[in-house]
């Protein structure tokens, strides 16, 4: 699958098989989050690749009641190094979250390309999820998506602005 057909596939995933996923497919999404870029190539990062059942039944409440997180094989839980973080790109902002952002995001579209699902969750209650995962300080926990075979094939597009919206040449307008 090309990089234009992963993207247009990809989707949030929000029913799962509990069809486990083999090392071998396992091991190349994780390497397509290794290669992601970051600012300064600082690569401020630590992926908690949780397949505990216990450990990912007490994550739906710290999840919001997201029961179907748990439904995956596995969850991933990205989280940020905030010391090893370039904390004034730009002079004002760390770039943790943009960082951590781009790694979840090749993780989403190899995942696709491998017919892995998965589904970006920001709704969760990150002290619990770092109580949950023994993350320690400095550290925060960005983004928890789980990775597993979707349930089924059938998945709804979901809707986008048009470019004539969101593009403007030369000057914001
Ligand atoms: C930063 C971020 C946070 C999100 N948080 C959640 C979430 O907590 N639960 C959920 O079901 N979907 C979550 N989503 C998924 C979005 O709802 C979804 O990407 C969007 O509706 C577009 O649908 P698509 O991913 O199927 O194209 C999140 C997505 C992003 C980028």
């Amino acid at each position: 699958m090309d990089v234009q057909k992963a993207i247009r596939a990809r989707r949030s995933i929000r029913k799962y098989s509990p069809r486990e996923i083999s090392e071998y497919k396992l091991t190349k999404v994780l390497e397509a989050m290794r290669l992601a870029p970051s600012a300064k190539n600082l690569q401020p990062w630590k992926f908690i690749i949780i397949n505990n059942e216990e450990i990912k039944r007490k994550l739906i409440p710290a999840c919001r009641g997201q029961a179907f997180v748990a439904e995956a094989p596995i969850i991933v839980a990205g989280c940020a190094l905030l010391n090893e973080a370039w904390g004034g790109m730009g002079g004002y902002m760390s770039s943790y979250p943009i960082d951590l952002a781009i790694a979840i995001d090749h993780l989403t579209l190899i995942a696709t390309e491998e017919g892995l699902g998965t589904c970006w969750i920001g709704a969760f209650d990150e002290g619990e999820v770092k109580k949950i995962l023994k993350v320690p300080e400095g550290v925060r926990v960005v983004a928890l998506t789980p990775l597993g075979y979707p349930l089924s094939k059938k998945h709804t597009l979901t809707p986008r602005k048009a470019l004539t919206e969101i593009i403007c040449y030369n000057e914001y307008s």
